[in-house]
């Protein structure tokens, strides 16, 4: 039953999961002109994702960097959904960012296999779980990929586009083509490998800022400082790791270390005990830095 849809023929995405990744992913497809759907079991996730849209489509035409009939035609286009078979039922191309967690994605690809039409392709965001984990409870296997994105999915350009064996080159190609045409520059990856490219790069960065805090070499500002004034980047790997969530760095560590075996991979005991303490990072107020 596979069939070959082209970037043409997409007009309708469903994301699944209203959360940080999601609702930014649903947004910026609204914002290319595609009918976007956003599922989620919460009422309350629904209801927080819209408001962060309209709030971000509000300053955005505050400083006029979006103009009022774009933001209010993206934002028509934009509908929230507790009902996945309705909201399946005419999706082209599905991006689920739900739960990072292998029995509820593999339950969601199983009902998606059935509910979605037989041209749908359906893609996962998940950084932990290649799309092979999912790809035979679809029945339609070489319709499946992982197309990561990054946070603020609505800023950052890079999509990894990641095959798994049996992914058809079709899929490849149009997962590619929809990327380019949400404005983002999509990376390839041919074979699945936990952290894909950039978890990786960022992965040793961390370890590597966590090792010369942990030994007091410096302090994680200094740390901070350096990665911005000496090498460029935006913002430092304390900071980056807060902004993320802390909760999700420690996952991250622990499926790829789950997955890998190497000790290099292992989770970093100062995470966890920040998360233990319920300190997240920016969302909860307080991480590596605090925010109030
Ligand atoms: N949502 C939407 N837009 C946001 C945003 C958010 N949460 N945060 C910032 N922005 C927008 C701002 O509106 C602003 O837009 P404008 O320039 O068009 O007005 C632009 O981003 C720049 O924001 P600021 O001027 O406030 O601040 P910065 O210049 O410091 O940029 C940043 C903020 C874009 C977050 C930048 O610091 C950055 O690129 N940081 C690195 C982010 C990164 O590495 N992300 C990847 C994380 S890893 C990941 O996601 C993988 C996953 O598997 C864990």
């Amino acid at each position: 039953m596979s069939t070959t849809l082209s970037i043409e023929n997409i007009s309708t995405i469903l994301v699944i999961g209203a959360g940080t990744m999601g609702r930014q992913i649903a947004m910026a497809a609204a914002l290319a002109g595609y009918t976007s759907i956003i599922q989620d079991i919460s009422e309350e996730g629904l209801a927080a994702a819209r408001t962060e849209l309209e709030g971000w489509a509000a300053s955005r035409v505050a400083k006029g960097k979006l103009d009022q009939a774009t933001a209010t035609t993206a934002l028509e286009a934009l509908t929230y959904s507790t009902d996945l078979e309705a909201a399946a039922a005419n999706a082209d191309f599905i991006i689920e960012a739900a739960t990072e967690r292998l029995d509820i994605k593999t339950q969601i690809f199983e009902r998606l296999g059935k509910l979605a039409p037989a041209h749908a392709i359906l893609a996962t965001n998940s950084s932990t779980l290649g799309s092979s984990k999912v790809a035979a409870a679809t029945g339609r296997a070489s319709q499946v990929c992982n197309m990561h994105f990054f946070n603020p999915a609505l800023v950052m350009k890079c999509v990894e586009v990641v095959r798994h064996e049996t992914t058809s080159d079709a899929t490849v190609e149009t997962a590619m083509e929809l990327a380019r045409a949400l404005g983002k520059e999509p990376v390839l990856i041919n074979r699945e490998i936990p952290g894909f490219i950039a978890n990786r790069l960022m992965g040793a960065i961390q370890r590597e800022a966590l090792f010369l805090a942990d030994a007091g070499i410096a302090s994680i500002e200094d740390i901070d400082t350096t990665a911005r004034t000496a090498l460029g980047h935006p913002m430092g790997p304390f900071a980056l790791m807060d902004m993320v969530g802390l909760d999700v760095i420690d996952f991250i560590a622990q499926a790829t270390h789950a997955e890998t075996g190497d000790p290099a991979d292992a989770p970093n005991p100062g995470i966890a005990a920040l998360v233990a303490e319920g300190k997240l990072g920016r969302k909860t107020g307080a991480g590596f830095y605090n925010y109030n």
